[in-house]
């Protein structure tokens, strides 16, 4: 396993320099204050690594945020937004839920399980915001409001959600792309190949009797970039159709949901899913997300991972497999063996020279004992 993900590319700067703690003394907090203070939870720490990491040329890098939510950089500083979620626990109804339809359940709650790691007001550049579906964990009025007043990024996404953005959310026309299968956008370092999405509850979503057309509710989307070739495919179920897009493009990394389905709602693609994805697109490395934001598709995250990796290893080794944790970067091909994604521990930035430790041992002192009589002194 590789050593933890450090920052030895890129020094971060403390904490309460990026996000300050509260002026107020304790006695004058209210719950507003509370509000205000504690969230995000990652402040914006994350919004300044992404903001200040140079991608090195031929690379590209990429920030899981939870759920299906992710941030992409190329070697040319443009920054992508793809299904950000920046919403709480919440729930739907029959009427205007496919897992709902399909269970007939009268609503599902949905419980948020992941922190915020992002604050979607503090962006400095968007270049793109891209949404795979209505549902509002991809297509969030929170998330969208803030990048329509903090940048002059176009949305893109299939007719059902530039339908949505227009008409409740009300973004400007002229800033709404409604893509279809087989467009390619350009961007600076990368092109953007929509490609099919197979997402058959996006397709009952607030419809019970006919099933939508897949184009209309739901995409994929394939960054072609100096670094590789990494695809964002939404809420997608297994599908052999994926065969045909293995076959035309190259993908090196694909991002897809997988979760626990309880018997009556079948909703994320399972361990044995993930596998036949991709094995279908032919891709060098699976990404699974979305297992760790809503506690009903859940189930017991370690055993669904444990399950993934190893279905993929006995049956298909040439596929790498990571499984990365939120807030975490992940550089291609840097990273392409890392497995499972470690936290950064800090030690890129210890310095043995200037240690307790060190000082100890050259005064031939037990150290513990010498840090403590040194504090009462
Ligand atoms: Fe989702």
């Amino acid at each position: 396993m590789k050593k933890p993900n450090d920052y030895s590319r890129y020094k971060p700067r403390p904490y309460n320099e990026i996000c300050p703690e509260s002026t107020l003394k304790p006695s004058e907090i209210t719950r507003d204050a509370w509000l205000k203070d504690a969230f995000p939870e990652w402040g914006r720490f994350l919004n300044y690594e992404i903001d200040h990491y140079t991608v090195p040329k031929g690379e590209v890098s990429m920030w899981w945020v939870g759920g299906s939510s992710w941030v992409l950089k190329t070697d040319e500083g443009s920054i992508f937004l793809i299904d950000p979620y920046a919403g709480v626990s919440h729930s739907t109804k029959y009427g205007e839920c496919g897992v709902c339809y399909q269970s007939g359940a009268e609503f599902i709650n949905w419980l948020k399980l992941t922190p915020q790691y992002l604050d979607p007001w503090a962006y400095e550049r968007i270049d793109g915001y891209f949404i795979s579906h209505t549902h509002c964990d991809h297509c969030d009025p929170y998330a969208v409001a803030a990048a329509k007043q903090v940048s002059d990024t176009s949305f893109y996404g299939p007719k059902v959600v530039t339908e949505k953005l227009v008409g409740e959310f009300g973004v400007p026309k002229e800033r709404v792309v409604t893509a279809s299968v087989g467009q390619v956008l350009s961007f600076p370092g990368a092109k953007v190949h929509i490609l099919p999405n197979y997402d058959d509850t996006a397709i009952r979503t607030d419809t019970a009797d006919a099933l939508l057309a897949y184009d209309d509710c739901c995409l994929s989307f394939l960054f072609e970039t100096s670094g590789g070739n990494i695809l964002f495919a939404g809420d997608t179920w297994y599908n052999d159709a994926y065969v045909e897009i293995g076959a035309t493009y190259d993908i090196d990394v694909a991002t897809f949901d997988m979760g626990y389905n309880a018997v009556g709602a079948t909703d994320k693609m399972t361990p044995f899913d993930a596998l036949r994805f991709g094995q279908a697109l032919r891709v060098k490395v699976l990404i699974p997300d979305h297992y760790d934001i809503w506690a009903n598709i859940a189930g017991e995250p370690n055993l669904i991972i444990d399950q993934f990796e190893r279905i993929v290893a006995e049956m298909d080794p040439g596929i790498r497999t990571v499984v990365m944790r939120g807030g975490g970067r992940f550089d291609y091909p840097a990273d392409q063996d890392i497995k499972r994604y470690w936290y950064p521990d800090g030690s890129e930035s210890y310095n043995f020279d200037k240690s307790a430790i060190r000082d100890a041992i050259a005064k031939r002192r037990p150290v513990l004992t010498d840090h403590k009589s040194k504090k009462k002194g």
